[in-house]
Order: structure tokens, then sequence, then C-alpha cells
């Protein structure tokens, strides 16, 4: 039975790509590429501090997988515009079937569990009217380590006070979604574009394309 559901926050609910259009207004024809180099530091950057034991919260780590993108593409950049840019992470778009998957979700308890520092985290929620479907958000912040480690998935759990398999773990990322089933999670990757399964172990326990498939997937278990 699942009964409640963590929805991983960047990418899952929240398109990081989003930015796309912001930055090809600064960096006309760069949008794109700058979007997923960025995207990847980020990323990259959260694993590589984590392995160091040196934390840093992810709008910093935002901010600086957005300057080595910049820096890579060599494109002209200052303090003031890096602020502009990064603006759009907390407004960032949601995905256009979240509202209709969450509420396909619920009534079950529903929280988001993110990288995310709590501030930024709390910003895109409300700029995005979304504080409604969730009980509360979980940041790993709490314990300065980044997912996919299994403290991070365990102090969900301890959150959510319910058995972790009935416990539906929800990602785009397939590394985040095997994190969780490594943990004992159950797991919906939502495989957007048709990536391979991640080889590290496992597989998720639902490979849906959307997240409202998976909502529709889950009605009744
Ligand atoms: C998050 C990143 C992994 O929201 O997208 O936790």
């Amino acid at each position: 039975m699942i009964k409640a559901c963590a929805f991983d926050a960047y990418g899952t609910i929240y398109d990081v790509h989003s930015v796309t259009e912001k930055c090809d207004q600064v960096w006309p024809g760069k949008g794109a590429q700058i979007s997923q180099i960025w995207r990847l530091k980020q990323l990259q950057y959260s694993w590589q501090r984590s392995l160091m034991g040196n934390y840093q919260n992810f709008w910093e780590l935002t901010k600086f997988g957005l300057k080595y993108a910049l820096e890579m593409l060599k494109l002209p950049h200052d303090d003031k515009i890096l602020d502009e840019v990064l603006d759009k992470y907390y407004h960032l778009d949601p995905y256009s079937d979240v509202t209709e998957a969450l509420e396909t979700f619920a009534p079950r308890e529903l929280v988001i569990m993110s990288n995310g520092s709590p501030d930024m985290l709390d910003k895109v929620i409300s700029n995005n009217g979304h504080y409604k479907y969730f009980t509360r958000f979980i940041s790993v912040d709490e314990l300065k380590v980044f997912k996919p480690k299994p403290d991070v998935y365990a102090l969900t759990e301890k959150y959510l006070n319910v058995k972790k398999e009935e416990i539906l773990f929800v990602s785009c990322n397939g590394w985040d979604a095997a994190g969780a089933k490594n943990y004992g999670f159950t797991t919906g990757w939502i495989n957007r574009n048709d990536e391979p399964i991640e080889k590290l172990g496992n597989e998720p326990d639902f490979i849906v394309k959307s997240l409202i498939e998976l909502a529709q997937k889950v009605k009744g278990l």
C-alpha cells in the first residue's frame, strides 16, 4: 500500500530548463547549452562536495554551476547579471501535468524532498502556488549532505512516519530514483526523455513518461 508520496523538486515538479529563455535573452542563441552545463555542474558539485565532506548549500552550488557554464562558454557576465538570471530559479515553470497529477496522488500525504536549500524551495513552491498540495518540504540542508546519501531518504521516512515501502519516492532523476530504491522506498521514475535505466544496482518499481501517468498507475494501490 502506498500511504505517502515524496517528490524530488528540480526536474520532477519544476522544469530546470525553463531557465533557457532567460539565458537566451541575455546570451542570444546560447540558452540551451548554458542550461545543460549549468544543471550538470550543479549536480556534480552536490556529489563532489558530499564526497569531500565540504557542504555548501544548493543555492550556492546553483550559482557556481551557472558561473562555470558561462566561463566554459566564454560568455561575459558580472554579479548583477548572475543574480538576474538566478532569480529565474525562484520562478521555475512547473511541468504542465503537475496540478492534475498532485490532485490525483492526493489524498495521500505529499511532501517535497529535495537537495534545494530551504529558502529557494520556499520561494519556488510559493511562487507557483503549490503549498496547498504539500504538507511539508524536506531539505537536505538539515543534514548538510546531498542525495543519494541514504541518510537523506531516512530523514524523509522519519518525517512521514510510515513504513519505507509504503512511501512512493518520485523523481525524474534516474540516479535519485536508484538512491531511493537503495534505501528501500517504492520508487517511480519519470523518464520524460526516454533515457536508459541507470546502472546502479536496482530498478525503479514504476517507469513512466509523466507525473500524471504515475498518479493514474498508483491510484488505489
Ligand atoms: C532535487 C534535485 C536533485 O530537487 O533535482 O533534489
